[in-house]
């Protein structure tokens, strides 16, 4: 792979070969769980470090391995893991740098599954999390870090909020802190928005959404930028400066430098919790890659024509997408994210949640349904379903507001989509 290939060159190509064996151009799927050792000293030099190879495809598989350099290459990232699912992503990024007794400080602005993970489930492995109101406030990052803060999370592009997250702002206090900068970049997707560019460390996505793209199979991947020198904090992050006893007592920062972060990922969390991508979905995942810059640019100028069509509307008392002029987030849209904010779009219907239920079930082209990322376009009420788990506080925090109605807007003919929006209002009156 040639580093200066164009995005468009590297989604089609990056990390593929035609296959050795075979000669295949497309990628094969790599459908085996293990592979054949030539004798009992290739087996020890593989299990001993002293070779790389295949070994267990809950480890790695060449499917999947093809996928990783390719996101990698997009992000512009040293690296990446493949996961079984955005979920497994995020817990794999954050418990990769923070153990019982840790602390986090996460954005508040977050997808409601992320929001549950980080306020539910990381208390009971013993990671606290202080969530930022104001994520765009350097100051109140600052202020939430503790003696044990060992991470900044955030959504670049929040689900579904649609605040652009000011990365550069944020990241320069997680450098003064000494904590690496971990960001959701699901919603902007590479071909929109490089994080590691702006000042990110890692960069995890779900991969079900906009990576592949036609709502087929779940996925999850963690890209790191090599930026975060695990070893230069003193005894800060135990887990990279001492002997891992359950890989050969490698010590990580010391033996692998920038590739320290996604080894201890792939050998701690992948190898001994578990959560492998199978072959199958990793190969579906490569079909969507190879187009997400053209869908993507697709699904972007519709959300766009979506986004001014309801603001012109009287029925609508509010809509949010970034790079909508009146939006407060339209300077950050255009720093960050130049060719548009995604394909999230969200209003409000002056009729609270009532309205936001009759509005939803008189679509028929829009299906209904908790996902976004799909060529298909896609409507859900947040309030009763995805952020339903939160609080009305902690909705708010997440921009949940009672009549919200999320759009993830797809690639069918715009008018189409349009029209079928159009009955929805109809209904909701
Ligand atoms: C921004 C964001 N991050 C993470 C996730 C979780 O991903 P997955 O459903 O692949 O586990 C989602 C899912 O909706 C999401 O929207």
């Amino acid at each position: 792979m040639s580093e200066n290939w164009s995005f468009e060159t590297k989604q089609i190509h990056a990390g593929q070969e035609p296959d050795p064996t075979t000669g295949a151009r497309a990628l094969p799927i790599y459908q085996t769980t293990s592979y054949q050792f030539r004798d009992t000293q290739h087996a020890a030099d593989l299990f001993g470090l002293a070779e790389p190879g295949n070994i267990y495809t809950r480890i790695m598989n060449p499917t999947q391995d093809t996928v990783e350099q390719r996101i990698a290459a997009l992000e512009g990232g040293v690296g990446a893991l493949l996961v079984a699912s955005g979920q497994a992503a995020t817990t794999g990024a954050l418990t990769n740098v923070a153990e019982a007794g840790d602390h986090i400080v996460a954005s508040a602005s977050l997808y409601g599954g992320t929001d549950s993970l980080l306020r539910h489930s990381f208390p009971k492995l013993g990671i606290e999390v202080t969530f930022v109101a104001e994520p765009n406030d350097p100051q109140q990052w600052r202020d939430a870090v503790r003696e044990n803060t060992k991470a900044f999370f955030g959504e670049t592009i929040g689900n579904p909020k649609g605040d652009v997250l000011d990365l550069e702002a944020v990241g320069a206090v997680a450098r003064e802190v000494g904590v690496p900068f971990i960001v959701d970049n699901t919603v902007a997707t590479p071909y929109l928005l490089n994080p590691l560019k702006h000042g990110a460390d890692t960069v995890v996505h779900s991969a079900t959404k906009y990576l592949g793209g036609h709502g087929t199979a779940i996925a999850g991947v963690v890209v790191d930028g090599g930026t975060f020198d695990y070893g230069a904090h003193g005894d800060k992050f135990p887990g990279f400066t001492t002997p891992d006893e359950s890989y050969h007592g490698l010590v990580f920062a010391e033996a692998l430098g920038p590739a320290a972060y996604l080894t201890k990922l792939r050998v701690q969390y992948l190898r001994n919790v578990g959560p492998a991508i199978a072959p199958f979905n990793a190969w579906l995942l490569a079909q969507g890659l190879e187009t997400l810059s053209l869908r993507v640019e697709r699904h972007v100028e519709n959300a766009r024509r979506v986004a001014e069509w309801l603001q012109a509307r009287d029925d609508v008392a509010s809509v949010h997408w970034a790079s909508l002029a009146s939006s407060p987030y339209q300077e950050l849209a255009q720093k960050y994210v130049p060719k548009g904010a995604g394909a999230i779009v969200t209003f409000e219907l002056p009729g609270g949640v009532d309205a936001g239920r009759r509005f939803i079930d008189a679509l028929e082209l829009h299906s209904h349904v908790a996902n976004i990322g799909d060529v298909r376009s896609l409507a859900i009420h947040p309030a009763s379903t995805t952020h339903s788990q939160l609080t009305a506080e902690e909705q708010a925090g997440a921009g949940v507001t009672p009549g919200l109605v999320r759009l993830a807007v797809g690639l069918e003919g715009i008018d189409d989509i349009l029209a079928d929006l159009d009955a929805g209002f109809r209904a909701a009156k």
